[in-house]
């Protein structure tokens, strides 16, 4: 669905942000994640920043907390105008309608309400992992069957998981549930701490609406040129 890869700016200051942005031609209009890590660091300002010079942006903080404080927070979210933000799904059903009606309630008027998506399993987690420390029984891809089903009755617009679960999320939450998919790695790249991946073109034939990428660009000698083979993978008709 969307044509631009989005791009996880995973940099701890703003100082590298804008070195990183100066790589890329000034009127490229990009699709960027600010996580925590740079938000903690450089706070609101950095998102209106680069909302002013015309990017999208998803706020990637992965909410979780009781429900008021996430309702709270998420009201406070809508007033920067992001595009996309997340909760996690594990916060359970109440805690995501409450981070709906936050966003619903701070959304300046005339504004699009920001996308709000659920997390299931990170893509960081193996099966393994799950049953050791969160004692989830069942499969990995039941869990995250279980949390897009709970994102859906709870009103959400989609979740984020692993592009591995985007058929059967989609089976069960319908076509225009949104899956956005990290765990994103072109041929020859190095996986990292990511366990369940793919390439943007598997991603692509999937079913993804959105895949975000990471060192994959950032780390890229050339990110501009990284960026545009992934872009031109993941825009690709599917002909194959
Ligand atoms: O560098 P890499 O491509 O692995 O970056 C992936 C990005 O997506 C990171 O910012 C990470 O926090 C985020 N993410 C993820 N798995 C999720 C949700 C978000 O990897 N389930």
């Amino acid at each position: 669905m969307n044509q631009r890869p989005i791009i996880a700016l995973d940099f701890s200051s703003w100082q590298e942000v804008e070195t990183f942005m100066q790589r890329f031609p000034e009127d490229e209009k990009l699709f960027v994640k600010i996580g925590m890590e740079l938000f903690y660091q450089e706070g609101p300002v950095i998102v209106r920043w680069l909302k002013d010079a015309g990017h999208d942006v998803f706020l990637d903080l992965k909410l979780h907390d009781i429900p008021n404080t996430v309702e709270k927070a998420m009201q406070g979210l809508a007033k920067l105008g992001v595009d996309l933000t997340c909760v996690h799904a594990a916060g359970g059903v109440r805690m995501m309608e409450a981070a709906m009606r936050g966003l619903n309630a701070g959304t300046p008027e005339g504004k699009k309400r920001p996308l709000l998506l659920a997390i299931t399993q990170l893509t960081s987690t193996s099966e393994e992992e799950m049953h050791q420390d969160q004692l989830i029984e069942v499969p990995l891809e039941e869990s995250v069957i279980h949390y897009a089903n709970c994102a859906k009755k709870a009103g959400l617009d989609g979740v984020v998981s692993s592009a591995l679960e985007v058929q059967a999320i989609k089976q069960q939450a319908g076509d225009n549930f949104v899956c956005l998919t990290p765990g994103i790695r072109p041929e020859g790249t190095v996986a990292g701490d990511q366990t369940r991946i793919v390439t943007p073109a598997q991603a692509k034939e999937i079913g993804s609406t959105f895949i975000v990428v990471g060192r994959p660009i950032t780390q890229a000698q050339d990110p501009y040129q990284a960026y545009q083979t992934i872009k031109a993978e993941w825009s690709q008709s599917n002909e194959y």
